[in-house]
């Protein structure tokens, strides 16, 4: 399973993308306008502390002409570049028509079931569920990545299933074990699904031991 950071924030991708644990980022136009600044400069620097993850960023114009143009303009800002389109049926021509070019594409803002469904079908790369958002809602997030995990074993499509608006740790979990080839996560869930009170201590308790032997050098 892939770990992506939810981010654009430099400082945090570059701490994390040299741990080996992170396969990727995913950001968005929210992320970017967080992190100020030149956002192709942040993106062409995150694709080179990532050289070989998948590094996602969003189209920010509405109209599927221009939206196509600038997904094209997008992809070539880099070889790891994988571009999101939101899930609206205004794009799905222009999703197809990028997918037969061979563009990578991380299809964002996914609620159903069937609209990750006929992501499949397109051959897209990643379909992102957004399970935060629907919690907000009174809907079930975990629930939807649960049947999309399903639907996609069940015929066998090769888009990646990419949890994303993972807000707890809780979640998290929840989305290790239903089957999602990848969860973006912020970096204060991952930073805290990495630790447990009981790892501090015990490390605390092994060093006061071994220390109680008085042996200078081992081994
Ligand atoms: O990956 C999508 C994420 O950035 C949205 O998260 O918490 O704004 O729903 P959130």
């Amino acid at each position: 399973m892939k770990i992506f950071l939810d981010t654009a924030d430099i400082s945090t991708i570059k701490q994390w993308a040299h741990t080996g644990i992170i396969d990727g980022v995913t950001t968005n136009p929210t992320h970017l306008s967080k992190a100020g600044g030149d956002p192709k400069k942040i993106i062409k620097e995150i694709c080179e502390l990532l050289l070989h993850g998948s590094v996602s960023v969003e189209v920010t114009e509405l109209d599927p002409d221009i939206v196509y143009a600038q997904a094209k303009a997008i992809s070539v800002l880099a070889d790891n570049i994988t571009v999101k389109i939101p899930c609206h049926s205004r794009y799905f021509e222009v999703i197809k028509r990028l997918v037969d070019e061979d563009i990578s594409l991380n299809i964002t803002l996914i609620f159903t079931l069937t609209q990750g469904l006929a992501m499949c079908k397109l051959g897209v790369d990643y379909i992102s569920p957004f399970m935060g958002r629907l919690d907000d809602i009174g809907s079930s997030g975990i629930k939807l990545v649960q049947d999309m995990a399903n639907m996609r074993d069940t015929y066998s499509y090769n888009t990646e299933l990419l949890a994303a608006s993972i807000r707890s740790v809780d979640q998290l979990h929840e989305v290790i074990l239903a089957g999602a080839d990848i969860a973006t996560v912020p970096v204060a869930v991952l930073e805290k699904a990495v630790s447990h009170p009981l790892t501090d201590k015990g490390i605390e308790k092994f060093l006061a031991d071994w220390q109680a032997l008085g042996i200078r050098k081992f081994p």
